[in-house]
C-alpha cells in the first residue's frame, strides 16, 4: 500500500484498515485532529507526576517504579512532586487545575479519587474535571502495631481498643486517606473509638509507629510489609480473603476473628480534564507497557501489589469503575459521618 494514494485512503479506510501506515497515517489525522502536532510530538520534555502524599509511601513508590518505566518507553524525564495535604486532596486539586496539555499527572487511589469527594468541599469535582489514564495495581491492608503493644493479635488488639475507648492512636494519611478509611472501619466494626493522628502520608506515620509514637496503623502492605519483615513492628491481620503469597504468615482478618475487616485499596492515574486523547492513549499504553513487564510485576508483588486484570487496563474501565465505587462508596461515607476535621 503507498503512502501516495492519501485520497483513496481514506475512501478505502471505509472498510478495514489493516496496514501499519493506514493505521498510522489515520492514527495521524486523527490525533492532529484531537490535539494538533503537541498530541503527536508528546512528549517534548519531563512529565511530572503529582504524588498526594510524603515520599517514600506506598503511593510514592508505585508511582516512582512506573514513571521510570514510562521514562524509557516514552523518552522524557518523569519527575515526581509530592504535593500533601487534606487527605491527599491539594495534591489532586493542582492536576485538575492543570494545563490539560499530558505534563501534569495525578497519582491517587480510592482515597483520593472517590472518598474524598464524599469528606471534603472539593473545589474541583473528581469525575468531570480528571481524565482516567490507567487503573493500577491495588493491595489490601495490614492491621500493624507497635512491637511492644499489649495485644499479641487482633482479638487482644479488639479487647484492648473496647477496653480503652478512645485511647489508642491510629497513624493516619488525613481523613479520606487509605489509612483513615481503614482505621474508620476497624473503629466502626469494633464499636470501639480510637484516635486519628493525621501525617501526609504514611511515610512519616510509619516512621513514628517504628518508634513506638503511635500505637497502630491500618496501612496498605506497600508500606508495611518491609517494616514487618524487618521486626521493627507486629501486623497482626491482612484485610484480604486469602493470605498474601509474600507473607502467608500473615492471618486474614477473618482467620484473626474479624471478618468484616475486608479492604482493597486500588489506585489509579489521571490528566486533566481535556487532555487530547492522543496524549491519553500514549501515557496508557506506556503505563499498560510498564504493567505487562516482569520484573515490574514482581517488584510490585513483593510489595502486595496485584493487577489490574489484562482488560481492566483501558482509560475506559477506570472511568466505569471510578464512576461504579462513587456511586456506591459516598453514600456510606456520608451516612459514616466521616469528616475532614
Ligand atoms: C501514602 O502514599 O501515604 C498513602 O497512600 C496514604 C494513604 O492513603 O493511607
Amino acid at each position: 500500500m503507498a503512502i501516495g494514494r492519501a485520497g483513496s485512503i481514506f475512501g478505502f479506510c471505509a472498510g478495514v484498515c489493516a496496514t501499519s501506515v493506514v493505521a498510522a497515517s489515520l492514527w495521524a489525522s486523527s490525533a492532529f485532529a484531537q490535539g494538533g502536532a503537541a498530541a503527536l510530538a508528546y512528549p517534548v520534555r519531563p512529565i511530572t507526576i503529582i504524588v498526594p502524599f510524603a515520599a517514600g509511601g506506598p503511593t510514592d513508590v508505585l508511582a516512582r517504579v512506573l514513571g521510570e518505566h514510562i521514562r524509557a518507553d516514552l523518552g522524557q524525564p518523569v519527575l515526581i512532586e509530592n504535593v500533601t495535604g487534606a487527605g491527599g486532596s491539594i495534591g489532586v486539586g493542582r492536576v485538575a487545575a492543570a494545563a490539560p496539555d499530558g505534563y501534569t499527572v495525578s497519582a491517587g487511589h480510592f482515597g483520593t479519587h472517590v472518598a474524598n469527594g464524599a469528606i471534603y468541599a472539593l473545589k474541583y469535582d473528581l469525575l468531570r474535571d480528571l481524565d482516567p489514564v490507567a487503573l493500577l495495581p491495588s493491595n489490601p491492608m495490614l492491621v500493624v502495631t507497635r512491637r511492644n503493644f499489649p495485644a499479641a493479635d487482633l482479638k487482644e488488639l479488639v479487647a484492648w481498643l473496647k477496653a480503652n475507648p478512645g485511647k489508642a492512636t491510629a497513624g493516619t494519611a488525613g481523613a479520606g486517606s487509605g489509612s483513615h478509611i481503614g482505621g474508620a472501619f476497624l473503629a466502626n466494626l469494633t464499636g470501639a473509638p480510637i484516635q486519628f493522628v493525621p501525617y501526609r502520608g504514611t511515610a512519616p506515620a510509619m516512621q513514628d509507629l517504628v518508634s513506638g509514637q503511635i500505637d497502630l496503623i491500618v496501612d496498605q502492605t506497600a508500606n508495611a510489609l518491609s517494616q514487618v519483615r524487618q521486626g521493627s513492628i507486629r501486623a497482626l491481620a491482612v484485610t484480604a480473603a486469602t493470605r498474601l503469597a509474600v507473607a502467608p504468615d500473615i492471618p486474614t482478618s477473618a482467620e484473626a476473628g474479624l471478618p468484616g475487616l475486608r479492604m482493597e485499596l486500588w489506585n489509579g492515574m489521571w490528566l486533566p480534564h481535556g487532555t487530547p486523547r492522543a496524549i491519553v492513549d500514549k501515557l496508557n499504553g506506556a503505563i499498560v507497557k510498564a504493567l505487562g513487564d516482569p520484573g515490574v510485576r514482581e517488584k510490585l508483588a513483593t510489595l502486595g501489589l496485584e493487577g489490574p486484570p489484562a482488560g481492566q487496563r483501558t482509560p475506559e474501565a477506570l472511568a466505569a469503575f471510578q464512576k461504579a465505587e462513587v456511586e456506591k462508596w459516598w453514600p456510606i461515607i456520608k451516612a459514616a459521618r466521616i469528616s475532614a476535621e
